[in-house]
């Protein structure tokens, strides 16, 4: 059986440009533990029903950003703002600074920022 090349470029192409998952995305957001991207910044998320108001709310964020920009920033923050409070989700975390889970590792593994990157382009 033939399968039109048009086919396989359209099953491909979706995979290769967004390999997060924006379900996990959105939960790993809403995850006050965890990402605490709450504490800082709103979103539209309306079962967290404390949200920060730190930061610019991330309602938008996938109009105003690119998801290269959405991932550099959530990765580390302090390249665009050395001012920066929002944490280097991507980065090791000085050992001085954090508890031991946190130290040999970075805060969201890579598939995790995707997947966040993913949930923050379809807010526009
Ligand atoms: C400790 C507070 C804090 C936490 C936690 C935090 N951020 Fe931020 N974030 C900020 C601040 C402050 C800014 C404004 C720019 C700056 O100062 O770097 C910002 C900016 C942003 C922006 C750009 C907003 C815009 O549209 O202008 C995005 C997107 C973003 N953060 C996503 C996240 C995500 C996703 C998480 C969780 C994984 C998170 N942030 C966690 C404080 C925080």
């Amino acid at each position: 059986m033939r399968i039109p090349l048009f086919t396989l470029l359209f099953c491909l192409a979706p995979a290769a440009v967004a390999s997060g998952d924006a379900a996990r995305g959105r939960a790993l957001v809403a995850d006050t533990k965890k990402s605490l991207c709450l504490l800082c910044h709103s979103a539209p998320i309306p079962e967290v029903r404390l949200q920060g108001d730190l930061a610019p709310s991330l309602a938008g964020a996938g109009s105003r950003w690119k998801p290269n920009e959405l991932r550099a920033r959530i990765e580390n923050p302090r390249a665009l703002n050395p001012q920066s409070i929002m944490p280097a989700y991507g980065k090791l975390q000085n050992p001085n600074r954090v508890g031991k889970p946190w130290q040999d590792k970075p805060i969201l593994t890579a598939q995790e920022i995707d997947d966040v990157v993913a949930y923050l382009v379809t807010l526009t």
